[in-house]
């Protein structure tokens, strides 16, 4: 019998749990969850910071949108000095605290785009600042992306254009940091800057094959990568499937990780999935678990949203999505 404990109780591990508990024979699963109740970000609360049990809250949807709770919040010279206040998204929750506020959101990542798009509805002036592309669809008027903070000065937060702006709040949406404290130091795993290393796949730690992490990956179509993720760890656990050596694993993860550099990203995004590479890699690890990949209705409707809300931030939560001769065609309510 093969013992498995799932540590948490969000989307990655409920999944892990219903396909252990599925299969008694092979696995007997307990789960730990330091939450009353299990969802992770999808369950949503008002609340921040502390639960009545002294838990931090972790992260929570925002009201009105729709794994991790460390916040990431970048050291900028003079943020110490800012007379205004700052939060992190984590922390956000509804844009009618910001009602005719000026507001800055740094970074953008969904987060930053999903938050900044809310609160145009209540505040007065949204700055949207990052250092990614142009965003190519139309944006409120009240809405304006910005360059990078340079730093902050008491009333000011000055870009690295030499534009200083008078905000009350900024909002850093800055992602979160990887954290697994109750990994004791005999496990090897070394986190840096982004980067939980060694994770062959992003999934088996390759020292502790019996070690596996579900939803590292970030910018995927989550809950069917999720699922994908779990055969691949069922199939190593269950030793259906071989795994090569430790040095084959290690040479592995070095391949993918200076694949992604010389393609220009950054060690910080060592496990991002951009463009085709999401549906590259559920097609690596499905083929080697021998399990089903992500459909082709499932990778097109991903990515016909995807597409849409890039050009389209406006409007495109008002559009249903029905299949028709196996193409999605989105209707607008
Ligand atoms: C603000 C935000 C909005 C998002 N919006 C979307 C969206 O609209 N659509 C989408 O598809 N994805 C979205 N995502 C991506 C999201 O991360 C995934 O959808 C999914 O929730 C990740 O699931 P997870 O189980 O990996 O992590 P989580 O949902 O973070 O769950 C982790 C669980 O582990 C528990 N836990 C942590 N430490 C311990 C411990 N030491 N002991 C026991 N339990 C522990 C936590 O309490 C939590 O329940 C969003 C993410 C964020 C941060
Ligand atoms: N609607 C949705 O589906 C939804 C909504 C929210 C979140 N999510 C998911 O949840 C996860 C977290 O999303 P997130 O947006 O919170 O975090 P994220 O994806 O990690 O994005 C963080 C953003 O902050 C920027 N940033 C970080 N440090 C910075 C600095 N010092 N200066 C300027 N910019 C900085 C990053 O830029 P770089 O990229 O250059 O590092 C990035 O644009 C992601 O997987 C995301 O897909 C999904």
């Amino acid at each position: 019998m093969n013992k498995v404990a799932v540590i948490g109780l969000g989307a990655s591990g409920l999944c892990a749990l219903r396909h252990l508990t599925a299969r008694p024979n092979v696995f007997q699963a307990v789960a730990f969850e330091q939450n009353s109740e299990v969802g992770g970000t999808w369950l949503y609360t008002p609340r921040i910071h502390k639960h009545d049990n002294g838990v931090r809250v972790h992260s929570s949807m925002y009201q009105n949108l729709k794994h991790y709770s460390i916040p990431n919040i970048p050291e900028i010279p003079g943020l110490k000095q800012f007379e205004g206040s700052f939060l992190h998204s984590h922390d956000y929750r509804v844009p009618e605290v910001f009602k005719g506020k000026t507001v800055l959101c740094l970074g953008g990542g969904a987060s930053g785009i999903d938050i900044a798009m809310d609160l145009t509805s209540q505040a007065k002036k949204v700055f949207l600042s990052h250092r990614g592309k142009q965003i190519t669809s139309p944006l409120p008027e009240n809405l304006e992306e910005t360059v990078e903070i340079k730093s902050f000065s008491e009333n000011f937060v000055n870009l690295k254009d030499g534009r200083d702006l008078e905000v009350d709040t900024v909002i850093f949406c800055t992602g979160y940091k990887y954290d697994f404290p109750f990994l004791t130091k005999e496990c090897n795993l070394n986190i840096t800057d982004g980067r939980v290393y060694p994770l062959f796949k992003h999934i088996v730690h390759a020292k502790h094959p019996s070690l596996n992490f579900i939803g590292v990956t970030k910018k995927v179509c989550p809950f069917p990568t999720f699922h994908c993720q779990v055969q691949f760890m069922m199939a190593n656990l269950d030793g259906s499937m071989k795994l090569p050596s430790y040095e084959e694993m290690l040479q592995d993860i070095e391949k993918d990780y200076e694949t992604r550099r010389n393609e220009g990203m950054p060690h910080r995004h060592t496990h991002t999935m951009v463009g085709r590479k999401q549906w590259d890699y559920n097609d690596d690890i499905t083929s080697m678990a021998e399990t089903r990949p992500i459909s082709k209705q499932v990778r097109d409707l991903f990515d016909k949203i995807h597409y849409t809300r890039i050009n389209n931030l406006l409007e495109y939560k008002k559009y249903n999505y029905y299949l028709k001769n196996d193409n999605y065609v989105g209707v607008q309510n």
